[in-house]
């Protein structure tokens, strides 16, 4: 679980209970577990969800909010109890204070002034990395043209990453018509993006992950709608809600896009952290890439997070050199992988990740090694040539060890 905080809050009106959840939306360090209209319910809501914070406004009736905050402090002890109301009146601030609340917040709410209390309680809660260390890092893996090997990377890329313990990891399949990131997991999910995004403002991190299909490898996974139709149901809004629930669940999110870059596509872009940008070493693929580019100078702080990640590199034939790749693209190679037709060709059919079928070959040190560097873990210069991008560690494995050539030509 990444380091955001559980809330649960109970406010008798409606009108003020809206608006303090609107605001809790946006904020990032946060996820709404509860909310309750009733002061006598809001114990037993608490002993069902067991929130990190409970939010208690109590301007419906401040004795009884006082009460209440009374008996959080006693019964609950391990939850974080801050109180807003709209007076500012000194001795109700102190009575509250001595029932046991942690904050005092000020009706109507200002979002930073919310945000800077949650901050002070995740700091509490989880040290001084809370805050400024960002709870879930999302990776978009989108593709320069059809089959370049993208769900190929996100998936492995996801295993590889949850192999680390301290991750938690899930891969939302956003190739709504045609997605087959289940089929390189072999699994058969009872759930989809489309039952998700329907309920999405009714679940919680229990019903989320029972939604959602874990393969062994540790990773999760959210697939794309069984029916073509099922695809046209998922908003953006819907969408947006759904990625919120994940970067609030796990540590981890990785996307892989459709091809036809939708509004959808293109949103989940601006989510994320990093977008993983595949291509090959040809002439149609770089086009695109450049192409692309140019249209993402156009969304504010889409370019800088882009990072161009050259796959099935070695497979020969007409190649263009990442020499004259960059030179095109303007933009250094962030990362190679190599070719391996027989081992990939492997872990499609088998429906096993790379890790466990082939955990030696050099495409899967490669793609561990890029799990790493986005991790921060490894510089991806550190394991460059002089040539640009070509990490040394796969490179000595593979330019002696290569895939059998003839089975890279067999493509
Ligand atoms: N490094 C590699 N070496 C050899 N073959 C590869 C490599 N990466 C992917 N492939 C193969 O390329 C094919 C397409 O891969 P994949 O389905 O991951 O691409 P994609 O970009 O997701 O395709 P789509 O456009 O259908 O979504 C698969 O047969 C896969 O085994
Ligand atoms: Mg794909």
């Amino acid at each position: 679980m990444s380091n955001v905080l559980r809330l649960a809050i109970v406010d008798p009106n409606d009108a003020s209970r809206s608006s303090l959840k609107a605001t809790l939306m946006g904020l990032d360090i946060v996820w709404l577990e509860a909310e309750c209209s009733r002061y006598a319910f809001f114990g037993d809501v608490l002993a069902q969800t067991n929130p990190d914070v409970a939010i208690v406004a109590m301007d419906g009736d401040a004795n009884q909010a006082i009460e209440l905050v009374e008996n959080i402090s006693h019964t609950h002890a391990n939850v974080t109890v801050l109180v807003a109301s709209s007076s500012t009146d000194g001795n109700l601030i102190l009575r509250s204070m001595r029932a046991g609340a942690k904050e005092f917040l000020t009706l109507p709410i200002k979002p930073e002034d919310l945000a800077t209390a949650l901050q002070r309680v995740a700091k509490l809660r989880f040290g001084n990395q809370a805050g400024s260390q960002k709870g879930c890092r999302v990776l978009a893996v989108s593709g320069s043209t059809g089959g370049v090997g993208s769900t190929s990377l996100a998936v492995n890329l996801g295993c590889a990453l949850a192999a680390d313990e301290k991750n938690s990891v899930v891969l939302l399949d956003l190739d709504l018509a045609l997605g087959d990131a289940d089929v390189f997991l072999d699994t058969i999910p009872e759930y989809t993006l489309t039952d998700v995004a329907q309920n999405v403002t009714r679940l919680d991190f229990t019903l989320l992950k029972r939604s959602l299909t874990k393969h062994s490898s540790g990773l999760y996974l959210l697939p794309r709608p069984v029916q073509l139709e099922d695809a046209q149901m998922v908003t953006a809004e819907d969408l947006q809600r759904v990625i919120g629930l994940l970067k609030a669940t796990f540590t981890h999110l990785i996307i892989d896009t459709s091809k036809s870059f939708s509004a959808i596509d293109l949103m989940a872009l601006d989510l994320a952290d990093d977008v993983l940008m595949i291509t090959q070493l040809d002439l149609p693929c770089l086009r695109n890439v450049v192409r692309l580019m140019m249209s993402f100078d156009h969304r504010p702080g889409l370019r800088e997070k882009l990072k161009i990640i050259v796959n099935r590199v070695g497979q020969g034939g007409a190649s263009i050199s990442i020499k004259k790749a960059q030179d095109t693209l303007g933009q250094e190679i962030y990362w190679q992988i190599p070719n391996d037709f027989r081992t990939m060709i492997e872990v499609r059919n088998n429906g096993v990740p790379l890790l466990e079928q082939a955990p030696k070959a050099a495409i899967t040190h490669s793609v561990c090694q890029l799990a790493d560097a986005l991790a921060g873990k490894t510089d991806p210069n550190s394991t460059s040539t002089e040539a640009g991008g070509k990490s040394r560690s796969w490179l000595g494995l593979w330019s002696g060890k290569k895939a059998d050539p003839s089975s890279a030509a067999t493509r």
